[in-house]
C-alpha cells in the first residue's frame, strides 16, 4: 500500500492511481498528482513501481505521472477572468524591503518549473517591481475583451505598472487604488492557472483591504527576515488578515543568514529564529529559510530568478522547497479543508 504524505490516504483510495492496463506481465497505470509541484512525486512514483513490480506475475512496470492541480476559488463564475485560477495567493510582509517580490517571483518561477500554470501579479502600487525583476513586457493582444497577460518562462505577469504612469503612483488614493487593484485581477484573461500569486506592497494599506475584501484569496504567504523589529510589523499584517478572514497559509524567512562561500558557515547576520518563532505563535508552517545570497539579488537584477538561474544554490533550493511545500498545503486545503490541514500542519512542524 502507497500513502501519500500529505494526503494520508493511500494512492488508491484518494484516486490517484488510473487507466491500469496489464498486458501479460507489462503493467502500465497513471499516477495522477494533486499538483505538479507535488514535492513526494519522486518518492510516490518509486513506491508505486516498487509495489506493483512486486505483485506475483508482473515483469514491467510503466508508471505514467500526470498531475491535475485541485482547487477552485470560493464564489467565482468559470466564465470570469479568474474562472480557471485554481489558487490565489497573496504574498506580503507588512515590512518594506524584506525580499516579498523576491519570494514572489521565485515562488512563481519555480512552481511553473514543476509542471504548474502560473500567474503573477505586481499589486505594489507605490514601487511596482515586477517588470524590472522578470522581464516582463506589457500586454499587446486581446481575447473576447481582456488583455491577454504577458508571459516570461510561460508565467503570465501583470503590474501595476502597467496602468499607472512612472511618476504617478504616489498620487493614488484609497477608491482609485482598490480600482486598480480589482482590474488588475479581473481586466486580464488569465486562462487556466493553477497558482495566481500576488506581489502585495509593504504595509496594511488599501491594496492589502482590497484584496482581502473583494478578490477571494485562498489566503496569503507571510515573507519576514529572522529579527523582531522585522516581526512587529509582520504581526501588524496578521492582525489585519486574521480580522478579514484570510488564512495565513505559512511563513517564509528570507535574509536568513549568510551563506559565506570561502567557509561555507551560516552567519546570522539579522539574528535567528524570528520565521520560525512566527510560524509557531500562529500555527503555520515555515515554508523554508532562504539565506541572505548575492546570487538571488543577482538573479532579480538580471530578471533570472535565482531558482532556475543557479538552482543549485542553497538559496535557490530552499525557495523552491517552499514552493513545493505551498503548493501541498494548498492540495491539502482544497481536497480537504478542515481536519485534514490541521493534521498537515501537525506532521510537517514536527517533520
Ligand atoms: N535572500 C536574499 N539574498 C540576497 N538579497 C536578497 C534576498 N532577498 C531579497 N534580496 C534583495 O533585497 C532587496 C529587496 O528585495 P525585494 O524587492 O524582493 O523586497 P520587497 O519586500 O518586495 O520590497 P518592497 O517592500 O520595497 O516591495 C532586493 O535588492 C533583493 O534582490
Ligand atoms: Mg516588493
Amino acid at each position: 500500500m502507497v500513502h501519500d504524505p500529505d494526503l494520508h490516504g493511500d494512492v488508491v483510495s484518494l484516486g490517484f492511481i488510473r487507466d491500469v492496463r496489464v498486458d501479460g506481465p507489462a503493467v502500465s497505470f497513471e499516477l495522477r498528482l494533486t499538483t505538479p509541484a507535488c514535492p513526494a512525486r519522486e518518492s510516490l512514483t518509486e513506491a508505486c513501481r516498487v509495489a506493483v513490480a512486486a505483485l506475483p506475475g508482473v515483469g514491467s512496470v510503466d508508471v505514467r505521472v500526470t498531475a491535475r492541480t485541485v482547487g477552485g476559488l470560493a464564489g467565482v463564475d468559470p466564465a470570469d477572468a479568474l474562472g480557471g485560477v485554481k489558487h490565489l495567493v497573496a504574498v506580503a510582509s507588512g515590512k518594506g524591503g524584506v525580499g516579498k517580490s523576491t519570494v514572489a517571483v521565485n515562488l512563481a518561477w519555480a512552481l511553473q518549473a514543476a509542471g504548474a500554470r502560473v500567474g503573477l501579479v505586481d499589486a505594489d502600487v507605490h514601487g511596482p517591481s515586477l517588470q524590472h525583476l522578470t522581464g516582463a513586457g506589457v500586454p499587446t493582444e486581446q481575447r473576447e475583451g481582456r488583455s491577454l497577460p504577458p508571459e516570461v518562462d510561460g508565467v503570465a505577469v501583470v503590474s501595476m505598472a502597467m496602468f499607472v504612469p512612472r511618476a504617478q503612483p504616489a498620487l493614488l488614493r484609497g477608491p482609485r487604488v482598490s480600482a486598480v487593484v480589482q482590474q488588475l485581477l479581473t481586466s486580464f484573461a488569465w486562462g487556466e492557472r493553477d497558482y495566481l500569486l500576488v506581489d502585495c506592497p509593504p504595509g496594511t494599506g488599501d491594496v492589502h483591504l482590497t484584496l482581502a475584501q473583494v478578490a477571494p484569496l485562498t489566503g496569503v504567504v507571510l515573507v519576514t527576515t529572522p529579527q523582531e523589529t522585522a516581526l512587529l510589523d509582520v504581526r501588524k499584517a496578521v492582525t489585519m488578515y486574521r480580522q478579514l478572514d484570510v488564512p495565513i497559509l505559512g511563513v517564509v524567512e528570507t535574509m536568513a543568514g549568510f551563506l559565506c562561500p570561502s567557509c561555507d558557515v551560516l552567519h546570522p547576520i539579522f539574528g535567528e529564529g524570528g520565521g520560525q518563532a512566527l510560524a509557531d505563535e500562529l500555527g503555520v508552517p515555515l515554508l523554508a529559510r532562504v539565506p541572505l545570497d548575492p546570487a538571488v539579488a543577482a538573479g532579480g537584477e538580471r530578471a533570472r530568478p535565482v531558482v532556475v538561474g543557479e538552482p543549485d544554490a542553497a538559496s535557490a533550493r530552499a525557495l523552491a522547497h517552499a514552493a513545493g511545500r505551498l503548493a501541498a498545503l494548498l492540495s491539502v486545503r482544497a481536497a480537504s479543508p478542515g481536519e485534514a490541514l490541521d493534521s498537515f500542519r501537525l506532521v510537517w512542524r514536527r517533520g
